[in-house]
Parts: structure tokens; sequence; C-alpha cells
């Protein structure tokens, strides 16, 4: 293993007050994405809708890594340059999802386990010579009235250990996403009970299988009620929960921590990011970013709505949605930001 290699990754992902782009959504979740504004479900159509997103101007202002799907870490532009030059020469280094996504866990009904790990090694060498720097995995965990498992939890966690050191040999820097779902009518409380325990068992795992700490980054979830639950918690609660329960379980040695959006509004997820920073920064042994998909994303695709004639439109609020988060890093997003846009 090559750690200068995965440090000076690492170093650049979170320099500044930049971010990830979670820009990697399987065909099946990018056709739904495309379906739910009427657009049509075809690979043109999700080729056009990644161009215009690398091609922002501006993005790797806020920017500092993009995640890419199997699909279109090999995809050009329309001028045929490959969406890999592409942002390179933007500056912003490309990731690939390497999961292959999380299907239901036989004898754990309501439970899935992400899959992937067959031919592993092999496919990370091919996304090393395509121009990936670092990869992601995702791992689901479910609360319910019996969920989650212990089962659940430790395989899950031990697959994205796995998962880790194959990525490491391969000297692409492992992002270990464990995300508990905000589905569901729970507190707050027992997203921050799940999800330390969720967490602790994964650096057990992490531990267990010599994972170098410096060169990784972690992306979980922020520790918010359940969607349906009928308490929700303010921002400054939600901060409050998401860094001691962080805190209580994440080495000081993982270099940086990259939350999800997970279907937080876009406004929440930077509110929620600022008031982290606004009020606990001085509690923080990491670098504490987002990794965002949907909450960047959105509104930006509903204004693009599958129509060229929007692009310049959609780029500039992609743009300045992009913008509002890399300013939330460092407690400064003010929701009166929100009407800046030009
Ligand atoms: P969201 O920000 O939309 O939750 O997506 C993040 C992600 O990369 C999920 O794997």
């Amino acid at each position: 293993m090559d750690k200068q290699i995965l440090i000076d990754t690492v170093q650049k992902l979170l320099a500044g007050d930049k971010g990830l782009l979670a820009m990697d959504e399987s065909v099946n979740t990018c056709n739904k994405r495309l379906a739910s504004l009427g657009i049509p479900q075809t690979e043109e159509a999700r080729r056009s809708f990644r161009e215009w997103i690398i091609t922002t101007p501006g993005l790797n202002e806020s920017i500092s890594g993009a995640i890419l799907f199997d699909e279109t870490i090999r995809q050009q532009t329309k001028d045929g340059t490959s969406f890999i030059e592409v942002l390179k020469k933007a500056g912003i280094i490309p990731g690939i999802k390497v999961d292959k996504g999380a299907k239901p866990m036989a004898g754990f009904p309501g439970e899935k386990i992400t899959e992937g790990l067959d031919g592993l090694r092999e496919r990370l060498k091919e996304y090393v010579q395509l121009g990936a720097r670092f990869a992601k995995w995702r791992a689901v965990i479910t609360i319910g009235e019996n969920t989650p498992t212990n089962a659940c939890i430790d395989s899950n966690m031990q697959r994205l250990a796995n998962y880790a050191s194959l990525c490491q040999e391969a000297g692409l820097v492992p992002i270990v996403e464990p995300e508990v779902l905000m589905e569901g009518n729970h507190t707050m409380a027992q997203t921050f009970e799940v999800t330390e325990k969720v967490l602790k068992a994964l650096f057990n795992q992490l531990y267990l299988q010599n994972i170098f700490m410096e060169g990784i980054l972690l992306k979980p979830n922020m520790v918010i009620a359940g969607k349906n639950a009928k308490t929700q918690n303010s921002a400054y609660e939600i901060a409050e929960a998401t860094v001691n329960c962080l805190l209580q379980s994440v080495p000081a040695a993982v270099p940086g921590i990259a939350f999800l959006s997970g279907g937080q509004s876009s406004q929440q997820a930077s509110e929620r990011l600022n008031a982290i920073h606004k009020y606990f920064s001085r509690k923080l042994p990491w670098v504490v970013t987002f990794s965002f998909s949907r909450a960047i994303e959105y509104p930006a695709i509903e204004i693009w709505n599958g129509e060229d004639a929007n692009v310049e439109k959609a780029q500039k609020a992609l743009y300045h949605r992009a913008k509002l988060n890399a300013t939330a890093r460092r407690g400064e997003y003010d929701a009166e930001m929100e009407n800046d846009i030009l």
C-alpha cells in the first residue's frame, strides 16, 4: 500500500472549504429521477444530465471531487472529451461508486446487504487506469420495530472493511458510507443510538482489517429523526446530536467526514452542516464537509427538466447550491443567501 498517494488524495479532497458531489446514481436511480420530471429515461438523457453538471462554470470553487457511476466514468461530452478529462481540467478529482447496490438480505426481512466484492480487485485496477482516485461503497441500515439486527450491521460493516482494504491496495481512497436511513418514524435519540452502534461496528472492522485510518473518508448520515416522526428537531439540536454521536465513535485519526444528505431538503442540509460548524467547530478533530447528491442536484435538475434551453439556468442553480454548502462548511451560511442567485 502506498500511504502517501492516499494521504495526498485525501488532502486534496478536503482542501479549502470544498466538498464532494455525489453524481453516482445507478442507472435505475437516475432513471427514477428523470421519470419523476417526465424526462425520457435513455442513456443519452443520463449522459446529457451528467455533461451539464460537470461543465458548470466555477463548480471547482466549491467541489473538490465528483463521484461517478460505472456508466458515467466511460462517457464523453457532445464534443468528444471524456468526462474524466473535463473533471481533471477543472481540478476536480474523479471518484467511482464500486458497490453493486443494497439487496434484500436473505433471512432478514426488511434489511439489506450491499453486494459487489466479487471481482472487485480487478474492477478497481480498471477504474484507476480510467483516472479514478477514490471510491465509494454504501451500506444501508434501516431503523424499524425489529431492525437493525446485529447480523445486518456486522455483515455490512465487514464488507465495507473488505472493500476499503482492496481500495487502499489499489491506491484509491475508500469513502466508507454506512447510511442509517431517514425512512420511518423513529426519534432523533433512536437514530443516535443506532448510528453510534453502526459506527463502532464499522471502526472495529476497519481496525481488524488493518485499514490505514489516515487514508479513508467517512460518509455518514447526520443524526436526524425519521421522516415521519412527530417531532422534528432544530438545526442546532441535530448538529449537537450529530457531533456528539461522531465524537463517541469515530477515531481522530480519520482525516475527514463528508455527510450524505439522505433525503433532507437542500436548504435543511445546508442549515445543519452550517450549525455543526457555527456552534461546534472547536470540538471537531476531523475536517467536516459534505458529499451530497440530492441536496446539490436539486433544484437544478428540476430547472433543467430535460431541455437544452434550460442548461444555463440549471448550471447557475447548481453552482449556487454548491457555493451555499461551501459557505456552510465555514459556518457562514444564512437562509437569506438562498435568494442570492443571479
Ligand atoms: P444523498 O446526498 O442524495 O443522500 O446521496 C448521497 C450518496 O452518495 C448516497 O450514496
